[in-house]
This record gives structure tokens, C-alpha cells and sequence, in this order.
């Protein structure tokens, strides 16, 4: 068997893997909520990370009693900030991926490279990202400027799944796929970025030593394995985030395999063969968990969130079958009713977290139902905004697969397919993360030659929904209203 761990916002899942790349058992435990001490701030303990990674080990191998673990791979939330004294100890909470705090840091890290434009397009030039406040590096900078006896005592840095993997092994490590979010990386060559680091002041002795997501990087040490039930000695993988590691399990590889996959946010993930930059900084452009690959991808900030927030605001009283079967009644385009889903602002493509969702297109004959279509149209189109920003920068789309909570039902993947005007595929089981850091940690130990052949035994295609030649062009039209309405309303907003 191999173990797949995934340090996700909400808690820590544990998967069982066989050798024929099939999920065998499956244990998660919760993590305590994040902390919103400010508007606009998240930050979780560490500490709470390995107590939950422990508890899900411990389960998972008591559904497999006896079963010997071979290799160990791990995933996780991305881009969360964990500093380290030199003895290994936690300083301050984690500053996590959806802490917005950092904008200020973000400005005065691209002045630093140039004026005005001329310094994102420098960070561009170097990291392949500019500046956000997700990422790892602005969190960083804020501690400096507001809490400079911490930033004093830092002499290491990890992201969360990598802090798990200290703990379980007492190794710092961190993949290429990670360390691409942390905004100090150079994503072209696959390496740290002195001329970054320099710049910003963050000293190199401080950054992990890097691997490719397959690579065994550690150990479990004795002491973890007196607390999880592991063998001293297995071997761990690198693993990749939460994102990369997703991608693997759902067999996104090659060049021109997109994934759409809607849960709390939504991602579409392209694989690409080189890195391909957007000069405006639109996409993420990472180093891929596969070795010698790329990814680019485009982030809806509340696509799930934004049907989850329909529910709880206009209809508690419904499930979201009920929801979605009433939906299913009303037509292609909502009867020109459109939603932009901009409950948490906004990373692709407007780069906005000030945006605001809205509704527009509301007459006396619009019903809960055309709310409810409405919201799964506008999340689609939101989506579709990176196919149309793949095809911008000329990244191939050979094949769409459909993940999360978006493909579980027929309404929201036939809508995905007629918006995005590909042929979508769905898969037979869809483990998310830790399926795919699994298959990395069984690649690591040498059970499969490369992901390629772990995705070949373990990932089956169940269904292809094809696109209706009306329908598509109906939503072009639902598509072409969609793009008029954040430019209009941001001049409202002011
Ligand atoms: C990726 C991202 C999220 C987090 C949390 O850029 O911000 O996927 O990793 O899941």
C-alpha cells in the first residue's frame, strides 16, 4: 500500500492506495476553523496540523491491519507561510493561502524591481507570478514590517504539508510544484531564486531543500512512528500541492490534459510542456508535479462557495438536489439572467480582491430556479474565462476532465461542457489529493516506472459529456454579457 496525505484548510485526510493504483481505505480529521483576527486574515497553528495528520494515520492503518506501507506522499493546502526557529519550533501561526493581508507587500515588492509596471513585469520575468497575496513571500514581508523580533528568529521556512512532513521525519524539504507558489522560486529553471530572495531579504539558508513531486526526499523518523503506526525508516515523497497533487490523481499529464474542477473555489489546470508566462499575470505559471512539466491555472475564488451561498441565503430549506432539479426546468442562459460569482473578489482574470458578486438581468418572472441556473451558469463562465485566457497565450486544450463537487451532478457538468465548448470527461472515483500523492509516493518506491503509468492502472474515464451545437452557441451569447458586466459594475463601485 501507499499512504496519500492531504493538509487541506478544513483537516488532514489519510488514503490507503494498492498496488494496482485503487483507493483502498480513507481516514480524515478535522482541523480546528482558521482564525480571522482582522478582516481579511487567516491563520491556523501548526501544531494542530500534525496533531490531525497523526489521528488520520493512526485510522487509516487500523482499516488496514497488518497491511505494510511502502512509501508515504503528501499534499496539501499551498502557500501557507509555517517560520521556524533554528531548533525547529513554530514561531508565530501559519499566515495561510486565503490570508489577503498582504497587498501592501505586494506593491513595494514589484517597486522593488522597477517602476510601476516595469517591476511585475520583472517578478514575471523571474518567478513566472507576480505579486499576490496569496503567496508565501508577501506573508513573509508582512512579518518583517510588523513583527520584526519573530521575523529575527526565523532560520526556516516551510509551507503546511511540508511542516507535516518535518515532524513526521525531521527532514525540510519542499517539491518544485510547492515552491512555485511561494514566489521565490525560479519556475523556469526549477530552482530558488537568489536574485528574489536578495531583493526581498529573505536569506537563503532559510529555504528547504527542493525535489521533484516523485522523488523520496525522507524518512519517518523513530519518534513518528511511535506516534502514527508507520515503520521507522519508509520512505516519503516530495509530494506536491494540493493543486499539483489533484492534477496527478485525475491524470492531468500531458500537454493540453485540462482539468475543470469546481469545490469551495474553482481551478482549471492545464499541463503544459514548457513555462508559459502571462506578461499580465492573469494565471498562475507553476512547475508541474511530473517531472519536466508545467502547469498554468486560472483560480474562481467562490465557485462552490457561491451555490453553497445561495442555499444558506435564499433557500435553507432546500437541498441542493432540490435546487439543482428545479434548475434544470429553466433554460439554457436563465432566461438572460446572469451571476458573477465574486463573493471573495477575485483572482482570474481581473486580479481584483475587491470585486463584488452580483445579479444582473432580474425581471417579475425571474424565480428561485433561475437564481439557482443562473449561479451555476456564472461559475462556468467564470471558468471559462481561463479557457479563454489559454487560448490568449495559445496553451493547448486537448481534453477536458470535470472534478469536485461540479461533476458530481448531470446539471452542472452538462452546463460546463455546453460553456466551455469541449467535449468533458468524468472519472470513475475522484480521490482528489492525496489519491494523487499516493500514486507519487508508489512512483518514489519504484512500484510504477513514472505517473504516467500509475494514472494508467489507477484513473478510469466513466462518462464523455459532449457539448449541443445550440446550447453552445446560446451560452456564447450568455458568455459575451457575462465579460460587460464586471467592467460595468467596477465603475459603479468606484
Ligand atoms: C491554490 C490555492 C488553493 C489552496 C487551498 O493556488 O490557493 O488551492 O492551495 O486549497
Amino acid at each position: 500500500m501507499f499512504l496519500g496525505m492531504d493538509v487541506g484548510t478544513g483537516g488532514t485526510r489519510a488514503v490507503l492506495v494498492d498496488e494496482q493504483g485503487q483507493l483502498a481505505a480513507s481516514a480524515a480529521s478535522e482541523h480546528a476553523p482558521f482564525r480571522v483576527p482582522h478582516p481579511g486574515w487567516a491563520e491556523q497553528d501548526p501544531e494542530d496540523w500534525w496533531r490531525a495528520a497523526q489521528e488520520a494515520i493512526r485510522e487509516v492503518l487500523a482499516l488496514a491491519p497488518g497491511v505494510p506501507v511502502e512509501a508515504v506522499g503528501l499534499t496539501g493546502q499551498m502557500h501557507g507561510a509555517v517560520m521556524l526557529d533554528e531548533d525547529g519550533q513554530v514561531l508565530r501561526p501559519s499566515l495561510i493561502w486565503c490570508d489577503t493581508r498582504t497587498q501592501p507587500q505586494c506593491d513595494w515588492l514589484h517597486a522593488q524591481f522597477g517602476p510601476g509596471e516595469e517591476g511585475r513585469r520583472k517578478l514575471i520575468e523571474l518567478t513566472a507570478n507576480p505579486a499576490l497575496p496569496n503567496f508565501t513571500l508577501t506573508k513573509l514581508l508582512w512579518v518583517k514590517e510588523h513583527q520584526p523580533e519573530i521575523f529575527a528568529r526565523i532560520a526556516h521556512v516551510l509551507c503546511p504539508k511540508d511542516y507535516v512532513r518535518f515532524r513526521l521525519t525531521g527532514t525540510y524539504a519542499m517539491d518544485v510544484q510547492e515552491a512555485s507558489g511561494t514566489l521565490l522560486l525560479d519556475v523556469a529553471h526549477r530552482r530558488w531564486s537568489k536574485e528574489v530572495a536578495q531583493v526581498a531579504g529573505i536569506p537563503e539558508s532559510w529555504l528547504p531543500q527542493l525535489f521533484e513531486s516523485p522523488e523520496i526526499c525522507a524518512k519517518i523518523s523513530p519518534e513518528a512512528a511511535a506516534l502514527t503506526g508507520l515503520a521507522s525508516g519508509t520512505p516519503v515523497a516530495a509530494g506536491a500541492g494540493d493543486q499539483g497533487a489533484g492534477a496527478v490523481g485525475m491524470g492531468i499529464l500531458e500537454p493540453g490534459s485540462v482539468s475543470a474542477t469546481i469545490g469551495t473555489s474553482g481551478v482549471v489546470f492545464a499541463a503544459t510542456a514548457a513555462p508559459t508566462r502571462d506578461p499580465l499575470g492573469r494565471l498562475h505559471t507553476f512547475c508541474h508535479a511530473v517531472p519536466g512539466r508545467w502547469h498554468v491555472m486560472g483560480v474562481t475564488q467562490a465557485a462552490g462557495l457561491s451555490l453553497r451561498w445561495l442555499r444558506e441565503t435564499l433557500a435553507p430549506d432546500q437541498t441542493y438536489d432540490d435546487l439543482t432539479a428545479a434548475a434544470a426546468k429553466i433554460p439554457a442562459g436563465s432566461d438572460g439572467l446572469l451571476w458573477t460569482p465574486y463573493l471573495l473578489g477575485e483572482r482570474t482574470p481581473h486580479l481584483d480582491g475587491k470585486a463584488t458578486a452580483a445579479f444582473v438581468g432580474i425581471t417579475a418572472t425571474t424565480t428561485r430556479a433561475h437564481f439557482t441556473r443562473a449561479v451555476l451558469e456564472g461559475v462556468a463562465y467564470s471558468l471559462r474565462d481561463t479557457f479563454t485566457l489559454f487560448s490568449e497565450l495559445d496553451i493547448p486544450v486537448k481534453g477536458v476532465r470535470l472534478g469536485g463537487g461540479g461533476a458530481r451532478g448531470p446539471l452542472w457538468r452538462e452546463i460546463q461542457a455546453n460553456i466551455y465548448g469541449y467535449p468533458c470527461e468524468r472519472l470513475t472515483a475522484e480521490e482528489g489529493g492525496a489519491f494523487g500523492a499516493a500514486l507519487m509516493a508508489g512512483v518514489g518506491a519504484g512500484h510504477w516506472a513514472d505517473l504516467e503509468a500509475a494514472c494508467a492502472d489507477g484513473i478510469t474515464v466513466a462518462e464523455t459529456i459532449e457539448p449541443h451545437p445550440a446550447t453552445v452557441r446560446r451560452y456564447a451569447e450568455g458568455y459575451a454579457g457575462y465579460r460587460r458586466v464586471y467592467p460595468a459594475l467596477k465603475g459603479i463601485r468606484g
